[in-house]
């Protein structure tokens, strides 16, 4: 190993500009302090150079910026004339003092006589007593004295008109309060050269024409050849920027969009609002499911109802009561069209893959659709009255379970969950069904339900190939992606959580 000459200071002269180098060595000339007006000139850079220098070169521990807060004060208009004619105070005191004491005497000399007495009173320099209806001023010895000497007000203003400093602050401030003296804040700033610095250029500082940013000139003319470049350093300090951006679930909605368009589906949407016939009965639901109790779906009141075509409700109807032409036995009960024609929010987006299969009965199709469903839970740190759902069907020939595993797998697979499980499961439309799991930070969380249409939802549609079919969450997947404990976090418009949250 070579032995390390330099104290190690050889790195950090290689990440310094040429700016940085001149400010360091104008520094090292002037002693090692100067003003940034100083080093303009000694380095012929502009402001904002010398002042960026600087401060990288603070961020380097090559210097340090010293800001001192100065107080310059200027002699007002008001404070002319007190130095002029002298404080009013003083002018009243004096005619009080030569005979007149009366207010209403002295306020017709006096504009400012009000103002005189506060100061007066405040100074102790006169009493004020009631004379024949009249009120009196009466001079104290204090006042009596005060008035033959020079008066401190008038000696600070004096100093500061003449350019020198006010000598008595407390002073200074109160005269800016009367107005004679305006005040003036000024930074100066002093760049000092650290221990560091000085050996950075004790060791000798070679000052070249860098390129710090190549440019389309340099590469034309060639003379990049002859140049040196200026080093990156990917570790130097940045502000954090935090830039607009999509919300982190509209982020990974277009992300899980993507997915599916590249595996070859389209997407469609539907409505939030929809009769319990598209929502439940077509999908085989018995009307007393516990999932249609008032407790678990929100019914619409305006509208009630909506209509239904007859034909399609006859066929539905047949199925829940016997099975129809299905081959099952139905659910054996009377079945309540007017129940089917009341209005729900959408429960899950089954309903919008099941509407696509009635009006495309003939295979083959791959959708999907990304939207909100509406149930009434109450709300807690996992579960929300709206929430998302992903859903998505392949109708062909020979569709088959093995393909809906690989389909779900290489789904999850692609949002980066490795790991599924499929566990067998109950919807009242698919058979067989299963209920998908993904392994994250070793557990396993469940994700939605999937399965293969019952023939009972896909024969009165007209369907006769296999209908794969799954409706999964999105909040979950959120949640785990984005390291959350509580769902609502999602919907809190957290400033704080929504500039951090990750680019997935
Ligand atoms: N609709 C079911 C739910 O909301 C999920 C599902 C969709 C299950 C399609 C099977 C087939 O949980």
């Amino acid at each position: 190993m070579e032995a390390n000459t330099s104290d190690g200071t050889d790195d950090l002269v290689e990440t310094l500009s040429t700016a940085e180098k001149k400010v360091l060595l104008a520094l090292d000339e002037r002693g090692g302090r100067a003003s940034p007006d100083e080093l303009m000139e000694a380095t012929d850079l502009e402001q904002v150079k010398v002042m960026n220098a600087s401060s990288w070169l603070q961020s380097k521990g090559l210097a340090a910026m010293e800001e001192d807060l100065e107080s310059s004060y200027q002699v007002t208009g008001e404070g002319q004339r007190f130095l002029q004619e002298g404080l009013p105070e003083v002018q009243v005191l004096e005619l009080v003092m030569d005979g007149t004491h009366r207010f209403s005497e002295l306020r017709k000399q006096r504009d400012d006589l009000d103002i005189a007495i506060g100061w007066l009173m405040r100074k102790g320099w006169c009493t004020i007593d009631k004379k024949e209806g009249d009120r009196v001023l009466t001079p104290t010895e204090k006042g009596e004295k005060a008035v033959e000497g020079e008066q401190p007000e008038v000696m600070v203003l004096r100093r500061i008109a003449k350019g020198e400093a006010p000598g008595d602050p407390d002073m200074a401030e109160t005269l800016v309060q009367r107005n004679a003296l305006s005040e003036n804040e000024e930074i100066t700033r002093t760049v000092i050269l650290s221990d560091t610095g000085k050996d950075v250029v004790k060791q000798g500082l070679e000052i070249s024409e860098e390129i710090a940013q190549l440019t389309p000139e340099h590469i034309q003319s060639g003379s990049w050849r002859e140049r040196s470049f200026r080093r990156y350093d990917v570790t130097s300090f940045a502000p954090v920027v935090h830039p607009g951006k999509r919300h982190p679930l509209s982020r990974l909605i277009e992300r899980v969009r993507r997915i599916f368009v590249e595996m070859g589906f389209q997407e469609i949407t539907g409505g939030y609002v929809e009769p319990c016939f598209w929502d439940m009965d077509v999908l085989f639901i018995p009307q007393d499911h516990p999932a249609r109790d008032m407790q678990d779906t929100f019914y619409c009141s305006n509208p009630d109802t909506l209509p239904i075509d007859d034909e399609l409700l006859e066929i539905v109807k047949m199925v829940h009561e016997t099975g129809g032409d299905t081959g099952s036995t139905g659910w054996q009960y009377d079945f309540d069209s007017e129940q089917a024609r009341r209005v729900v929010l959408r429960t899950h987006t089954t309903v919008n893959t099941i509407r696509y299969l009635a009006e495309h009965p003939e295979p083959p199709a791959k959708v999907f659709s990304i939207g909100r469903v509406f149930r009434r839970e109450t709300i807690d740190s996992t579960h929300l009255p709206e929430f998302y759902q992903i859903e998505g069907i392949v109708h062909e020939e020979q569709a088959n379970f093995r393909q809906l595993i690989g389909l779900l797998t290489e789904f999850y697979k692609k949002l980066g969950f490795d790991d599924i499980r499929l566990r067998p499961a109950y919807y009242p439309y698919t058979e067989p069904s299963m209920d998908v799991e993904v392994r994250w930070h070793g557990r396993w969380m469940e994700l939605g339900g999937s399965g293969i249409f019952r023939p009972e939802v896909t024969e009165p549609l007209g369907v006769t190939e296999p209908v794969l079919a799954w409706g999964l969450g999105l909040e979950r997947i959120a949640m785990e992606l984005y390291g959350l404990h509580d769902i609502r976090q999602l919907y809190l418009s957290d400033i704080e959580w929504l500039r951090n949250a990750p680019m997935l």
